[in-house]
């Protein structure tokens, strides 16, 4: 099962989690080696990569060894659109760090070959030894990344149409719910699975049931998360009122 830790609040998950991020990239430039980090989109993270600009800007961090790859796209958004996730990316983290950009992977979704994009981004994960830590939110249908229910455990990066719940869920970011795409490219259960170590955070009452979900209900595609029931090593950093439904 996935270890539990409750955090006073959102900045001290995020700095837990941003600390472990940080030892990892020290290690390995230490050993001269890369770190293959899996990232997360939407407002859940946003402290998460506050708190690593301000360890490069402030304790000299540095990402130059790092290699990241997302775990979605919108279908249809080119990395310029305002609410692509490549964009969130670059003005969130990848711009006021010093990654080399050609080290960040975020899958294509406007590839004129979807599916070969999708068997490319898998590849890319590969070619770079594996993801070591692979940072999550959580959706409130209880998907991760946008593998949506029903997402069976042995799914791959591929294209996947949207929950209306989950499309309302970000229509604030796009204005209106009628804008916010349909579909999206997605890493799967199983390329998620795949990382070594896997942080997920979730904060706010809002996603209080669906944790409570994804811990006590057999591993099942309706709840995708509960898949990471399977993993041996994740962490699930809370705040109070993301935990407030878990027996802990
Ligand atoms: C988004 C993303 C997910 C994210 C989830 C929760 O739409 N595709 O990767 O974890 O839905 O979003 P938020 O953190 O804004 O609650």
């Amino acid at each position: 099962m996935p270890q539990v830790r409750v955090h006073s609040d959102s900045d001290a998950a995020a700095a837990a989690v941003a600390h472990d991020i940080a030892d990892l990239l020290i290690t390995g430039q230490k050993a001269g080696r890369n770190v293959v980090l899996g990232l997360a989109t939407g407002s859940t993270p946003l402290p998460l990569y506050r708190e690593l600009v301000r360890l490069h800007r402030e304790e000299s961090l540095s990402f130059r060894n790092a290699v990241t790859f997302n775990l979605d796209e919108y279908e249809g958004l080119n990395g310029d659109h305002p609410q692509s996730y490549r964009r969130y990316m670059q003005v969130n983290l990848f711009e006021l760090v010093d990654i080399p950009r050609s080290s960040t992977h975020v899958p294509d979704a406007v590839a004129a070959d979807p599916d070969a994009a999708c068997r490319a981004f898998e590849a890319a994960i590969v070619a770079a030894g594996g993801i070591d830590l692979q940072v999550l939110g959580i959706g409130r249908t209880g998907h991760i990344g946008f593998n949506e229910p029903p997402s069976g455990r042995h799914t791959r990066t591929r294209r996947v149409v949207l929950d209306e719940i989950t499309r309302r869920d970000n229509a604030a970011f796009f204005g209106s719910v009628d804008s916010v795409p349909r579909a999206a490219v997605t890493m799967g259960v199983d390329t998620i699975l795949g990382a070594r170590r896997v942080a997920l955070l979730a904060f706010g009452t809002a996603k209080a049931e669906v944790v409570r979900r994804a811990f006590t209900e057999k591993p099942n595609a309706d709840c995708p998360a509960t898949w990471l029931q399977e993993h041996s090593a994740c962490t699930y950093h809370l705040d109070p009122a993301s935990a407030s439904l878990l027996k802990t």
